[in-house]
């Protein structure tokens, strides 16, 4: 059996690391090919100073920028079998700036050394499934020796990503803006802003996080423009909150309660599509970005082809060890240790089920535990090592208090490991004063 992965991002390399950890147990495995479109593994947590098209001409996969620290605790997304302590070789601080975290994905692929599984620098075209002989055919590029070929296998699993192409709206008068706007996806360097009056569209992740490097680098002020709601935060005395961007005339924004703002820069933090340019319509997932994704039996399986399988397509509040969770889950209903049911109407309840579970929930904190039990329910069936979800739930809701108490000041706290029940050491400056993101400045004691 040949079986094909889709980007070596996190969840990509955690499918790779579920097959080798039962081939390392004794388990004969499937070939497995890992196409990725970068020269490396890490997904989006590979950092690079382009944007818009890379050197080969492909979209450029990095939506992450300069000075990105973790937006959640560590302790809700590590490794159940692989902890920061035994990567680190010591306990460390809750919110580790990118380049940390990206030591870590990349440590623990390094240590399964599956690398020569992966084909770097080859993006995939095309993915046909021929119902007359039961298999894939992926077209991949290799974009080194400039080769179009293609391949066939068994099964294919979609490991691409969603928050890497833009959802950008169009506001009026945008062309004739006078400064600088962008989407988030394009972000960079905050130091851009220094001095400057910045306009943010959005009022999610990317709205916070964007804004709070603009300010911290020493933007003049910042304003927020929200759709359906502010964030509501205790903001710096630079901020505000208004409602949605109606027009730009010239360098002056107004906003639908008709107040206006004078901006330089305007950086859209709307969101990302789902985007799957490889992939014909009968295979193609189209969802929101939610919890409950649309089609996908356990949140992985394709509804129209049960063959095909999808990881990490979820709005995410757990993310490597969910990922994990469902890596380890569809190797084992690839290697026929679980079975899919052949009856559509049974995963299709399943699917309904999930979206009424999610649509019965009020609050961000229902949406952690929804998310908590459905990795919980994963891991349950695979012997993917069990840990206590109940305490990464715990770092997550202690996440939402902090960020209320302090939004400029939740990063200076810690949490208990739900792997090793360490309690985080703080960091030693605080996340205002710190301007350094390396990981040797992280790292020191
Ligand atoms: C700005 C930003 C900050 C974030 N910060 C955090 C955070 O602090 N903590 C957290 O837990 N999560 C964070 N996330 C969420 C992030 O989605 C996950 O951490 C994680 O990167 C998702 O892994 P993935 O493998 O599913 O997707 P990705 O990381 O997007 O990896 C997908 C891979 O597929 C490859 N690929 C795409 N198309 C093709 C193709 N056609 N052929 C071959 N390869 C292809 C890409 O090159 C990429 O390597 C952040 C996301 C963004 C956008
Ligand atoms: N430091 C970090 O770790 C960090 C930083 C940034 C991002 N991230 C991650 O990146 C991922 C994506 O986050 P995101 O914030 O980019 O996307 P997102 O969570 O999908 O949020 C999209 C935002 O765009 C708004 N929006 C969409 N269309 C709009 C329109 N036409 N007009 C006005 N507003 C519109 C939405 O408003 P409504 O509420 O009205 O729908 C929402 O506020 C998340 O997983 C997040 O954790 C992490």
């Amino acid at each position: 059996m040949r079986v094909a992965v889709i980007g070596a991002g996190p969840s990509g390399t955690a499918a790779l690391r579920a097959f080798q950890s039962a081939a390392a147990k004794g388990a004969e495995v499937p070939e497995i090919v890992c196409f990725e479109k970068q020269d490396d593994w890490g997904g989006l947590w590979n950092y690079t100073w382009r944007t818009g098209l890379d050197e080969y001409g492909e979209p450029v996969h990095c939506s992450m920028y300069r000075y990105l620290w973790s937006n959640g605790p560590k302790e809700g997304l590590e490794f159940a079998d692989y902890t920061f302590e035994e990567h680190f070789g010591k306990p460390i601080a809750s919110y580790p700036p990118r380049e940390v975290l990206r030591n870590y994905i990349l440590g623990r692929i390094a240590k399964a050394n599956v690398r020569n599984w992966c084909r770097f620098r080859h993006p995939v075209r095309w993915v046909g499934y021929d119902e007359g002989m039961g298999l894939f055919t992926v077209t991949a590029h290799d974009l080194k020796t400039d080769r179009v070929y293609e391949e066939t296998f068994d099964r294919v699993i979609v490991a691409s990503g969603h928050f890497s192409t833009p959802n950008a709206p169009y506001f009026e008068g945008l062309s004739t803006f006078n400064g600088r706007v962008l989407h988030a996806h394009d972000f960079r360097d905050a130091l851009e802003f220094k001095d400057k009056d910045v306009l943010i569209v959005g009022t999610s992740y990317s709205a916070e996080d964007i804004g709070s490097q603009c300010w911290k680098y020493g933007c003049k002020s910042v304003t927020v423009s929200y759709r359906t709601a502010p964030m509501g935060y205790k903001w710096p005395d630079s901020w505000k909150e208004v409602p949605l961007l109606q027009k730009v005339e010239n360098k002056t924004c107004t906003f639908q309660d008709g107040s206006t703002a004078e901006v330089d820069a305007i950086v859209l933090c709307t969101g990302y599509k789902h985007h799957f340019p490889f992939l014909p319509d009968d295979l193609r997932l189209r969802t929101a970005n939610r919890l409950a994704t649309a089609d996908l039996y356990k949140g992985v399986v394709w509804l129209h082809n049960p063959k095909l399988f999808y990881l990490g397509m979820q709005d995410q509040w757990f993310t490597f060890n969910m990922f994990d969770a469902q890596a380890w889950w569809v190797r084992d209903a690839i290697m026929g240790r679980i079975g899919i049911p052949k009856d559509k109407n049974v995963l299709m309840a399943d699917i309904e089920k999930r979206v009424a579970g999610e649509d019965a929930g009020e609050s961000d904190y229902d949406a952690i535990r929804y998310q908590g039990d459905y990795v919980q329910e994963l891991i349950n069936e695979t012997d993917y090592p069990s840990f206590d979800v109940d305490a990464a739930c715990e770092a997550f809701y202690q996440w939402k208090k902090h960020k209320k108490e302090n939004i400029m000041g939740f990063r200076d706290n810690g949490y208990k490991s739900a792997m090793t029940g360490t309690m985080a050491p703080k960091h030693h400056t605080p996340w205002v004063d710190c301007l350094d993101d390396s990981m040797k400045d992280y790292l020191r004691s």
